[in-house]
């Protein structure tokens, strides 16, 4: 059995910042992550964190009015609030621990425009600033002596008098399965991107911690919000940074028209992104695409402002699409990019069960809402990570370890067991994985209808009968993929129901939730987050008012 203070599941953003911050409250600090650190997958956020820093003339409150009308108003204010007035302070602390940061002439921290902000506050490093940070925060959580078990996978969390209380977890090496008590757990095991496919996230984002604490008691928030990004590449879906747009690349459809004039005249290509992600929609379906994609143009900005910029998406578009953007427009459409919902969580982190707090993309705080503005899940990570990670050290502070021993992984273990037992005549992983990602793309994307959620919530329910009978060919015990695989998709049914289940239940159109049968904002009837709690019976909805501080609901043009 293994021991410690505050148990941080990921170590992505969210989860390296709320280790730093719970090991500098004095915790002795633990990260379980299924990768290695520095593998994880904020490093693919390219185009940077937003803050507004009054040295540029600007206002914590300007990008907080700009958040809360991304979300579609279903942000929560008070939060929002938080993280844009401490967004400041964080990019100054990444600085300061040692991020090179993109400059301007004057060599200040530089800002490029994002989409749906009035100013341009998104500081960043080149097209990799996930990457950026993510090394600067792993080395300071070295410097800091965090336990950090890599490559172990999380198999459930535990919980004893109503109190989460550690973890059980899979040492993917050894196939070994340990209990690790704790006197608080943080969820930052980041999003459920796979679910959907394509995805721009990594093959390792599966909704594995939204899906623990699901099952755990807590509850999932805002799950039918689901941000299609608008520029993903054909084919793979990998992302095609929005910092292009804001450097000044422009959309373009069959007919060489930039259309955006025609959805969104003031913003144009920096409207909010599921404004654009519909507009292209529109195109594509009204026959103006190019084989199912819209163009995005870079060409004007010049190859040595692309090399200096955007030197990672010239080599994404050679080595995935065959086309250099300093020469040639490169095909582009929506793609399934993030999940606004998560675990839901009040402003320091803590869920609705005790003990279990959650940061980053698994969480939801919320500030996103309907949908994020681009270059605010860095931010949220970072802020929400911190807050996490001081608030849960403070409470363990004078607690003792939970009775629990190593019986507490007696059901996972028959699990594994029963998984490795199914014979060769049953499913197929990958056949179900696909299915379900297919299923997620067709029935839930850009634009949704009764009819076509209803029967994706069929199809997702039949596909939860059929994992109990994967086939798992390997047997083995050392680095066996091939059960954590199988393991992982059951967690990521858990979350396509709860993202299918809240998405059935919303008979309006808000921010990513987008309907061709309820087309209408309806603030009277639905200006509520929905939430779904695990049930014998199944998923179970409630609803949640929203927190309105400043801004009351007005209507949202770009
Ligand atoms: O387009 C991008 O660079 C993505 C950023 C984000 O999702 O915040």
């Amino acid at each position: 059995m293994i021991d410690h203070d505050v148990l941080i599941i990921g170590a992505g953003l969210a989860g390296m910042r709320a280790a730093l911050s719970a090991v500098e409250n004095g915790a002795d600090v633990a990260v379980v992550t299924k990768v290695y650190p520095v593998r994880s997958h904020s490093n693919a956020a390219q185009g940077g964190i937003n803050a507004a820093l009054s040295h540029q003339g600007d206002d914590w409150r300007d990008h907080a009015y700009d958040t809360v009308k991304g979300s579609d108003f279903l942000g929560d204010q008070d939060a929002i609030e938080i993280m844009c007035r401490e967004a400041g302070d964080e990019v100054v602390a990444m600085e300061h621990m040692g991020v090179i940061f993109s400059r301007d002439e004057d060599g200040r921290l530089g800002t490029r425009s994002f989409g749906g902000q009035q100013k341009a506050r998104t500081f960043f490093v080149a097209d990799f600033t996930g990457q950026a940070l993510l090394h600067v925060l792993y080395e300071q959580i070295l410097k800091a002596n965090v336990n950090i078990y890599d490559e172990w996978f999380l198999l459930s969390l535990l919980v004893e008098d109503g109190e989460c209380c550690g973890a059980v977890v899979m040492e993917i090496s050894s196939g070994e399965i340990h209990v690790i008590r704790a006197k608080a757990v943080i969820m930052a095991s980041g999003g459920l991107g796979r679910v959907f496919e394509p995805s721009t996230n990594a093959l390792i984002c599966t909704g594995d911690g939204m899906a623990a604490a699901y099952r755990a008691g807590a509850s999932l928030m805002d799950m039918e919000m689901v941000q299609y990004h608008p520029t993903t590449l054909k084919g793979s879906g990998v992302l095609i940074t929005e910092g292009a747009r804001g450097d000044g690349a422009y959309l373009l459809n069959s007919e060489g028209d930039r259309f955006m004039k025609t959805y969104a005249p003031n913003m144009m290509e920096l409207a909010s992104r599921d404004v654009v992600s519909r507009s292209e929609q529109l195109e594509i379906d009204a026959g103006r695409g190019i084989d199912g994609c819209v163009m995005l143009d870079m060409r004007h900005l010049g190859e040595r402002f692309i090399n200096e910029r955007l030197s990672q998406i010239r080599e994404i578009g050679k080595d995935f699409a065959n086309v250099d953007v300093v020469y040639e427009p490169i095909p582009v459409r929506p793609g399934m990019h993030y999940q606004m919902g998560g675990i839901k969580t009040d402003v320091n982190g803590l869920t609705q069960l005790p003990g279990l707090y959650s940061a980053g993309e698994a969480a939801c705080v919320s500030v996103h809402g309907g949908n994020r503005l681009g270059a605010n899940s860095l931010l949220d990570t970072l802020v929400f990570g911190r807050r996490s990670g001081q608030h849960a050290s403070d409470a363990v502070k004078g607690k003792s370890h939970k009775n629990v021993g190593e019986s507490a992984a007696d059901g996972d273990r028959s699990h594994i067991q029963r998984l490795l037992a199914n014979d060769s005549g049953n499913e197929l992983f990958g056949r179900v994985r696909r299915e379900m990602g297919d299923t997620m793309n067709q029935h839930f994307a850009v634009y949704r209808n009764q009819a076509g959620m209803d029967e994706g919530l069929s199809k997702v329910r039949a596909l939860k009968e059929r994992v109990g009978k994967v086939y798992v060919p390997d047997k083995g015990k050392t680095f066996n993929t091939n059960l954590m695989f199988s393991l992982e998709l059951d967690m990521m049914l858990d979350c396509a129901e709860a993202v299918a289940v809240s998405a059935t239940d919303r008979p309006e159109s808000r921010g990513a939730h987008t309907r061709s049968d309820f087309p209408d904002r309806d603030d009277e009837n639905w200006l509520k987050h929905i939430l779904v709690t695990k049930s014998d019976d199944g998923p179970q909805i409630d609803y949640l008012d929203v927190v309105i501080t400043d801004w009351k609901p007005e209507i949202r043009s770009y």
